[in-house]
């Protein structure tokens, strides 16, 4: 971590940048992104998985931008995107359209046809009519597609409801219970449009348990072994998906990439062992786990209102259009002080931002000391993933620019957005 604090002074740095030097010249709301942190994080994954035939797609929906498509190719990590926009932005990076993937349960015709196009590595297939719609425009442009079939593993990963993704009643994938899987295989297989190279599964996200995965990873290798005895063919690839979940808080307690490595490859072998197939190539997806940590947000606080016996409310200058998730997911975060030094007695807040419902809650619980006042900078830790990438024009909010920072240096990697970007779009 490049983030140090001076005790005496409350002088808060990162990667040797005073924070409130970064306030001042790139304005608040702001996130702030340590690119030797990210970078650290891509090479822990790299690392993880380097002694065995494995990829490390970063998964672009958590926060995508050229820059950071640059940092990821020059670590040597590929990417999973989900949307034309994001394979936009990847391919206009520089990254290799070989290593890119191509996610999603509704692709359009249009998407579809760019990807096959542009030369992509995988598609990963997500229903009966993706599978139609890619051989037809695989068929049309004289190639062969290479894809995955993601497959609903039927597991219940413990994280909120809108980010699990395995269980059987959701809308992802071919489920592995209800035969549709095997059916897809077998559709797939007389397609000469496209060439199933493997499976791909993806149970959740925010996840800090081992087990899904390992139910995750034995199911699919079970699905391989069907396979080759229904079909006599051995696919060569699988892909377990991402959803590691990191600390948002001191009571989160999350698992390093290695110790995820470690299971899966464990698991893997040993079904494949029980199963007489090959060790197939392996892929993971980590979004949150890569970028979550590496950025935090800058606000400044604009009014204070204590409520007699009830709290405190701090409003800061952004809100649920930069960090929708406390509304979305009940999500939990912390915040400091980063300004100055205070010694004052703590004083339980909830900070909450401009937004005009009282939903707009950026940290439910927090204690800030009780000599806070206007002008004070906060920083909430932990926002680098599904903040920006989610955030939204709310109330005609202006997005937050994206600062990345790096050895004393600066720079902006995504920009404000300015009045006349939102009247560019008013075309009325
Ligand atoms: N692969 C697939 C197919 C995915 O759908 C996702 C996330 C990932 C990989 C990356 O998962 P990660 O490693 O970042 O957990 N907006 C929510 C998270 C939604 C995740 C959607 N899919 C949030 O803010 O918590």
């Amino acid at each position: 971590k490049t983030v140090t604090r001076d005790e005496a002074t409350g002088a808060v740095t990162v990667a040797g940048l005073d924070v409130r030097a970064l306030a001042e010249q790139f304005g608040t709301p702001a996130y702030i992104l340590d690119e030797e942190d990210f970078r650290s994080r891509c090479r822990a994954w790299q690392q993880a998985f380097s002694h065995l035939d494995a990829d490390v797609y970063y998964a672009g929906k958590a926060f995508l931008s050229r820059a950071v498509v640059r940092w990821l190719h020059e670590e040597g990590l590929n990417v999973d995107v989900c949307s034309g926009g994001e394979l936009t932005v990847a391919l206009s990076a520089g990254m290799p359209p070989e290593r890119i993937a191509f996610h999603g349960n509704n692709k359009t015709r249009a998407e579809l046809e760019y990807a096959v196009k542009a030369g992509i590595g995988h598609v990963v297939v997500d229903s009966f009519e993706e599978l139609v719609r890619l051989a037809w425009a695989a068929d049309q442009q004289g190639v062969r597609q290479k894809i995955l079939l993601r497959v609903t593993v039927g597991v219940e990963a413990h994280t909120h409801e809108f980010i699990a993704t395995a269980h059987e009643d959701q809308k992802f994938g071919f489920s592995l219970t209800g035969g549709q899987a095997a059916e897809a295989v077998r559709r797939a297989l007389t397609l000469d449009g496209v060439e199933l190279v493997g499976i791909h599964s993806h149970i959740g996200s925010q996840i800090f348990d081992m087990a899904g995965f390992e139910v995750a990873a034995r199911r699919v290798v079970g699905l391989l072994a069907e396979v080759k005895r229904e079909h006599g063919v051995e696919l060569p690839e699988i892909d377990l998906g991402g959803g590691l979940g990191i600390a948002y808080t001191s009571d989160d307690d999350p698992r390093e990439p290695q110790e995820i490595a470690t299971a899966l490859t464990e698991i893997v072998r040993r079904e494949c062992a029980a199963e007489g197939l090959a060790i197939p190539r392996l892929s993971v997806e980590p979004g949150r786990a890569i970028v979550g940590p590496s950025a935090f947000t800058l606000y400044e606080v604009g009014t204070i209102k204590p409520l007699e016996g009830l709290r405190t409310y701090v409003s800061v200058d952004g809100g649920m259009s930069d960090n929708i998730r406390t509304a979305l997911y009940d999500a939990e975060y912390s915040v400091a002080l980063v300004s100055r030094a205070s010694d004052a007695e703590p004083m339980l807040s909830r900070v909450v931002g401009k937004h005009c419902e009282s939903g707009d809650i950026v940290v439910r619980d927090a204690f800030l000391p009780d000599d806070l006042a206007p002008g004070d900078l906060l920083a909430v830790p932990a926002t680098g993933a599904y903040c920006r990438s989610m955030a939204s024009n709310y109330n005609h909010a202006l997005r937050p620019p994206v600062v990345a920072v790096r050895d004393g240096q600066a720079r902006v990697v995504v920009r404000r957005e300015t009045e006349e970007d939102l009247l560019r779009l008013d075309v009325g």
